[in-house]
């Protein structure tokens, strides 16, 4: 007999990158679970996938505020209630971009970006299946070379996770000064999250699952949180959203090492700069 293909659950998937990444995964034949802050717009979007799927696909929605722990915590909770190691995919995709040019943003970035992503992995990693893989989407906006030499050291310095969120969390307008001029807090949360993903692949809590959790950049493209960094530096996202759902697609497989960073399946290196904005 073969085995009913396991869940994946991609978060903020009510549009953009996440909804096209679900698309391409009830393509491939797998059950997902999308996960929205709002719940009409993510059943709209629950419906648009399923119209769009082959007959007798699964596409169910959770409700997620990314930023909130008692979200996290009542999403952990259904999660074990309904599909305890029922899902071998969790792509953390929910994320905003801000610009990073107060305190106030630079923390709600953070909160999102860093914290909803390391929160909801640590929450749902005893839900998952054994062998599990965990997908952030990151970005190139988050190599090192793309932030303030203060944040980068401190950042591909740290030894734990709590060094990574104070590390990232700090605000120092000088050194963000020194960063990517167009959303330099969001790229600091990325480069954070690169190295969250670093430091879980090597945890206990994963080794003992066999789980592996990788970062990917899906590439600049054509979404809402694109376009507007498109109208801002006065050119076109050169990707399309599908484009970049494949790269995160891509980066649940097999031949994407654990801990790693990729971008269409090539592993890049988060040291340096990137050649073009992505
Ligand atoms: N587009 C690019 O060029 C690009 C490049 C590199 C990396 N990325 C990354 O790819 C991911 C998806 O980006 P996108 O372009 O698809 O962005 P998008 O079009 O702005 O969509 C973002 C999605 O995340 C959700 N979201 C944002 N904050 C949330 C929160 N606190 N809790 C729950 N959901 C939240 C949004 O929900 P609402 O609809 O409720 O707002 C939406 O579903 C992000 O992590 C982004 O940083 C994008």
């Amino acid at each position: 007999m073969v085995a009913s293909p396991k869940w994946a659950l991609v978060t903020g998937a009510n549009r953009g990158l996440g909804f096209d990444a679900a698309k391409q995964l009830l393509a491939s034949g797998r059950p997902v679970i999308i996960t929205s802050r709002n719940e009409a717009a993510g059943a709209k979007a629950a419906q648009a996938l399923s119209d769009a799927a082959a007959p007798g696909a699964r596409v169910e929605l959770l409700q997620l505020e990314a930023s909130s722990p008692d979200s996290i915590k009542a999403l952990a909770a259904q999660v074990q209630a309904k599909y305890e190691g029922q899902i071998d995919l969790l792509i953390n995709n929910a994320g905003i971009v801000g610009d990073g040019t107060s305190p106030a943003n630079h923390e709600a970035i953070l909160k999102t970006n860093v914290d909803g992503a390391i929160d909801i992995t640590l929450a749902l990693l005893p839900h998952l299946a054994p062998g599990a893989r965990v997908v952030q989407v990151a970005s190139q906006m988050g190599m090192l070379g793309m932030i303030g030499p203060a944040y980068a050291a401190s950042i591909k310095g740290a030894a734990t996770l709590d060094d990574v969120r104070a590390a990232a969390h700090r605000f120092d307008s000088d050194d963000l000064s020194k960063g990517n001029p167009i959303a330099p807090s969001y790229s600091v949360s990325k480069a954070a999250l690169i190295r969250a993903t670093q430091l879980l692949a090597e945890s206990p809590d994963f080794k003992s699952k066999d789980a592996s959790v990788v970062a990917v950049c899906p590439g600049w493209c054509a979404t809402d949180m694109g376009n507007g960094s498109g109208d801002k530096v006065g050119i076109k996202p050169p990707r399309t959203s599908e484009q970049g759902a494949n790269s995160i697609v891509l980066a649940a497989g097999d031949k994407v090492p654990n801990g790693s960073f990729s971008f269409d399946g090539e592993l890049l290196d988060w040291t340096s700069k990137p050649a073009l904005p992505e």
